[in-house]
């Protein structure tokens, strides 16, 4: 048996207008895990395409040669057939659909001409003590969250004899303790020798857990790290990746801080789907002229409930409590009231609340506000294309032009026109909800510089983040919440991150 599992050889793939892979090679050693590293666009999700036939043989040239074999596959059947299972950046969980129902899905167990439910629950709840998960098999996907989804997609791979598992981005949306417990169950796949690929723009998950990291750059492959040769360190890889090394990860700011701009007081939501459960409870924060303040808590804190409901009531069913806009009372009860006031949300699911996904980047980008660019009831077409055009630029969106649709894009990118999309509104108070999930070190950086920009005219700016890190280095000010409630108000100098882990998961009010 040979050592290398997988050959990717001088894959080159085109769609129109772009050549998303220019003679890319891969090779991947059996048994080991390796990571693809790479910004946004690079075309990381496309060669693991081309691999598991999303993109069928015929599309792409080049070839391929999985376990001695050349291979061809012309869709993903086939390729799982081979043992080759993709999980992909965006999860494809069916929400309605129970547990058991989504891991047999097109695959399932029949006798006699009937689906065999009573063996798919029994051989679910064996899949799912493999991946370490104890839920009931009838539960509904949607009760679930994110990380507990992504160990159901895990399930389904392996329900399919895999051989070579493909992890596109399975960390972005989990907290740390989820993705340290992927990483955990990717390792014990590893002791029973199963190779896996995983792309992620984590790159201190990958310094931890990868043997070998191939790095791709415009659709090119640049280069192949092996642990053994030298140890796989972030720095490393950044400058493979951009070219150059990334001496301060955050641009620096002199805050300039004025006086309150945005307040909350004892806001109170109800579920709407649990009648009697609060999802904030009675929380109260403000935010300054010219300040960035952060929002800390583990996953379902409450802190996408808090800023949604805030957000011209999307979300829950509003109780009690007052917004109040430089001193006077607000009242926005749906969402164009709260854009017109002057607020901007950037949701974390951009596929559900983000982007209409028939749509063009210039036509996404204006969207929120046209208004803005229409003359006499007339969109002004040219107008619509200079400001699309303009954020184009400033965020290095990857497409062929502004006329691109917005599916063309990769993920990273697609975040990136979400972004645009409100910063186009001229938010006086902009609310960031997990602004750079699946966006690379460099596009990080240049999103962070359009933060310091907005704050330095002295809008502010709310920014719910789940790395510490990155609260630590772009917020003035952090609140903590845990449950529903504010349980801290910690300015910057005062924060680490033992301070707000503590916070973040202590039940008592902030005074
Ligand atoms: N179906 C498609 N039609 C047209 N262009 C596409 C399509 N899929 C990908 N592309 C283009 O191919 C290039 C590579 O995209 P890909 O999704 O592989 O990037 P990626 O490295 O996975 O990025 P990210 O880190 O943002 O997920 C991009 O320029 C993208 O716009
Ligand atoms: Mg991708």
């Amino acid at each position: 048996m040979s050592d290398t599992i997988l050959e990717m050889r001088s894959i080159t793939k085109e769609f129109p207008g772009v050549r998303a892979l220019d003679n890319v090679s891969l090779s991947v050693r059996r048994g080991e895990i390796h990571a693809i590293c790479g910004e946004n666009g690079a075309g990381k999700s496309t060669l693991m395409k081309v691999l598991s036939g999303v993109h069928p043989h015929g599309t792409y040239a080049g070839t391929i040669v999985f376990d001695g074999e050349e291979v061809e596959f012309k869709d993903l059947k086939a390729s799982e057939k081979a043992g080759i299972v993709i999980i992909h950046q965006e999860l494809a969980l069916i929400p309605e659909l129970s547990v058991t129902e989504n891991i047999f899905l097109g695959n399932e167990i029949v006798r006699r001409g009937l689906i065999d439910w009573t063996e798919a629950r029994t051989r679910t709840l064996d899949l799912m003590a493999r991946v370490g998960l104890s839920v009931d098999p009838n539960t509904p996907i949607k009760n679930l969250g994110v990380g507990q989804q992504q160990l159901i997609e895990i399930a389904r791979a392996l329900s399919k004899d895999v051989r070579l598992l493909i992890l596109d981005e399975p960390t972005s949306a989990l907290n740390e303790d989820d993705s340290e417990n992927l990483l955990d169950l990717l390792r014990g796949f590893k002791g029973r020798g199963l190779t896996s690929i995983m792309i992620s723009h984590k790159l201190n998950e990958i310094a931890e857990i990868a043997d070998s990291v191939t790095i791709i750059r415009d659709g090119l492959t640049v280069e192949t790290l092996h642990v053994e040769d030298s140890p796989l360190d972030e720095d490393r890889i950044i400058r493979g990746m951009v070219g150059r090394s990334l001496d301060n990860r955050y641009p620096s700011r002199t805050p300039q801080i004025g006086e309150v701009m945005f307040e909350v007081k004892n806001w109170n939501v109800e579920d709407p789907n649990i009648a009697g459960r609060m999802v904030c409870k009675n929380s109260s924060f403000n935010v300054r002229k010219g300040e960035v303040v952060g929002f800390a808590g583990v996953m379902g804190a409450g802190r996408t409930e808090l800023a949604r409901s805030i957000f011209g009531r999307s979300y829950g069913i509003y109780r009690s409590g007052q917004l109040l806009l430089n001193g006077n009372e607000v009242h926005l009860p749906t969402v164009d009231s709260a854009i017109d006031a002057g607020l901007a949300y950037v949701p974390e699911d951009r596929k559900v609340h983000g982007l209409n996904l028939l749509d063009t980047v210039r036509g996404t980008i204006v969207s929120a506000k046209l208004k803005k660019i229409t003359r006499h009831g007339l969109l002004d077409q040219h107008e619509e294309y200079t400001a699309a055009e303009r954020y184009r630029k400033a965020l290095r969106i990857r497409s062929r032009d502004v006329n691109d649709g917005v599916t063309q894009l990769s993920g990273g990118n697609q975040q990136k026109v979400v972004l645009s999309k409100w910063m186009f509104t001229d938010p006086t108070l902009l609310i960031l909800d997990e602004p750079t999930r699946g966006i690379d070190v460099g596009a990080k950086y240049e999103i962070y510089e359009l933060i310091n920009q907005l704050v330095a005219e002295g809008h502010g700016v709310i920014m719910i983040s789940s790395e510490l890190p990155e609260v630590l280095g772009m917020c003035d000010r952090i609140y903590t919440v845990c449950e529903g409630r504010i349980t801290g108000d910690v300015p910057r100098e005062q924060a680490d991150q033992e301070t707000l882990m503590r916070l973040m998961t202590t039940t008592t009010a902030a005074a």
